[in-house]
């Protein structure tokens, strides 16, 4: 098969990561990689099958069964921190391959692999601190709990970020010695084979970190379908996060599903806005607002509302969009696909109105999925421009009068991720704190993406368990309660 690697790449993306050998998928069928700055295709990576999974899960098996299973937590912990290490060496040939993978901008593909090197230091810390209870019980008796790892971890997860998700999702699993089987997404392979290639390089035993790629529907469901996996990460979209539960639920299996959502950020009259403004366009555009923590709503109060709408447009009107490599505010999107069904919710506005765009740059490539960034203005709460994961850099603005009718508003989606708030008054913070339904809640500032330390997940369709933080661990294992009898 002619890989036609791209030079740059110290791997062959061509091979599945097996039993730490590089093998060639066993239909000997390819998928190609496109750049989605210009359209062109840069590579061949392969289209897994259940063959291949099936493979994948007996080496995650005997590894667990073999050397991992004895590691000690102190030396797992070793050999994450040489994965972060060797991560932070490689950070600018990694965040090159992702732009060119996904599209997004240098600095922005930069900073996932800076994310990527930090959960594996913060989870190679982690291991040998994962402690669990003795619990008072009846005379003559001693209790005390083990976290154990559940067994086989299957990870799915998509190419919005790829490298951090790796970093939050597989390191955690790694960290409570799990065994992994990991399914990148067809339209972003490189980082994930990329970073096995580096996993291998540090001295992770054979079997620990296995990667297939291919499709959802072949490699992703023959994952989440296989008998011998004891767990299932997933992040994605709502529909496939569906499929996979069900598919755990034929096997008994805990899932993690992180889905996406309808992120708000409510801005009050007392908000410093001056402080405000760049995380409000930020978490909009970021990754060119293909990103699960995106705050697509943008809730003001009325009294500023038209204040803050010309600030919001003048920074729009600024954004530039490019090739990854000239590294401006946004790429082009993932995919043709990705660019339609962002496309799709401008062409049906619902009566609301486009305050301002953004700017293709003249000469991005014709054959790129370039899209200006979008404020929209005069959005009612139950129009889907205000209800859907847009997936896309899209921001509406919404007035509100009071806070009751804000909380409303932020809770009146079925998503739950994360969400701001904006506002000088003490009291205020706590009580939305409180009100506001969702995994996250950051006050008088916004983090999408950042934070390994902060645990992280959904409410209602937005998912459910959590990863990211020491929490994440817990997620990763089992709780074994002892009791023993000594009279
Ligand atoms: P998707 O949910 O289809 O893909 C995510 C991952 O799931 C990929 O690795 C894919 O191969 C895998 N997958 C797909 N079907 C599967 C199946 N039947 N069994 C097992 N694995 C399967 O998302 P897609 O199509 O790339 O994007 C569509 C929409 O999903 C986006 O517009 C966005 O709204 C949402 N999304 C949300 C993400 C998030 O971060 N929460 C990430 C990616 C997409
Ligand atoms: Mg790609």
């Amino acid at each position: 098969m002619n890989a036609r690697p791209d030079p740059g790449l110290f791997f062959d993306p061509s091979k599945c990561f097996i039993g730490g050998l590089w093998v060639a998928p066993l239909g000997g069928d390819y998928l190609p990689i496109e750049n989605p700055s210009d359209g062109t295709q840069i590579g061949l990576i392969p289209r897994g099958s259940k063959g291949d999974i099936d493979a994948a899960v007996t080496a995650a098996r005997a590894a667990l069964t073999g050397v991992w299973g004895k590691t000690p937590a102190a030396e797992r912990g070793r050999i994450l921190a040489r994965i972060g290490q060797k991560v932070l060496e490689r950070a600018d040939d990694l965040a090159r391959i992702e732009a060119m993978d996904v599209g997004k901008p240098l600095k922005q593909a930069k900073a996932d692999a800076l994310a990527l090197a930090r959960y594996m230091e913060f989870y190679g810390g982690a291991c040998d601190k994962i402690m669990g209870e003795t619990i008072p019980y009846l005379d003559g008796y001693t209790v005390y709990t083990l976290r154990e790892p559940h067994g086989v971890t299957g990870h799915i997860i998509p190419w919005n970020y790829p490298m951090q998700v790796i970093g939050r999702s597989v390191g955690g699993a790694l960290a409570m010695g799990n065994a992994v089987v990991l399914k990148p997404a067809e339209e972003a392979c490189l980082t994930a084979i990329a970073f096995a290639q580096i996993a291998k390089e540090v001295g992770l035993p054979d079997g620990v970190l296995n990667v297939v790629p291919g499709l959802g529907e072949e490699a992703g469901a023959a994952l989440t379908t296989h008998p011998g996996v004891n767990h299932i990460s997933f992040t994605g979209s709502v529909p496939v996060g569906q499929i996979i539960q069900r598919a755990a639920a034929e096997n008994v299996v805990p899932v993690t599903l992180e889905l996406g959502g309808k992120s708000p950020q409510l801005v009050f009259a007392d908000a410093d806005l001056d402080r405000a403004l760049p995380f409000l366009v930020n978490a909009g555009i970021q990754n060119a607002g293909q990103t699960c923590s995106a705050s697509s709503r943008i809730l003001v109060e009325r009294k500023i509302h038209d204040e803050l709408l010309a600030r919001m447009a003048e920074r729009y009107r600024a954004l530039r969009v490019g090739p990854a490599v000239a590294d401006l505010d946004l790429g082009p999107m993932v995919s043709k696909r990705q660019k339609e069904i962002v496309g799709s919710f401008l062409g049906d506005l619902g009566g609301a109105e486009i305050a301002a765009r953004g700017t293709v740059e003249a000469n991005a490539p014709n054959g790129g999925h370039y899209l200006a960034p979008t404020l929209i203005s005069g959005v009612a709460p139950n129009n889907r421009l205000a209800q859907d994961e847009i997936f896309g850099p899209v921001q509406v603005m919404i007035p509100f009068d009071s806070e009751e009718e804000a909380v409303a508003i932020a809770n009146g989606t079925d998503f739950g991720l994360v969400a701001g708030i904006w506002t000088a008054d003490g009291g205020r913070q706590m009580r939305l704190a409180k009100a506001i339904r969702s995994g996250q809640v950051f006050i008088n500032n916004y983090g999408a993406g950042g934070g390994v330390e902060l645990p992280f997940g959904g409410t209602g369709k937005s998912g459910y368990g959590r990863e990211k933080g020491m929490e994440a661990l817990y997620g990763f294992s089992v709780l074994k309660t002892v009791a023993a009898w000594h009279g």
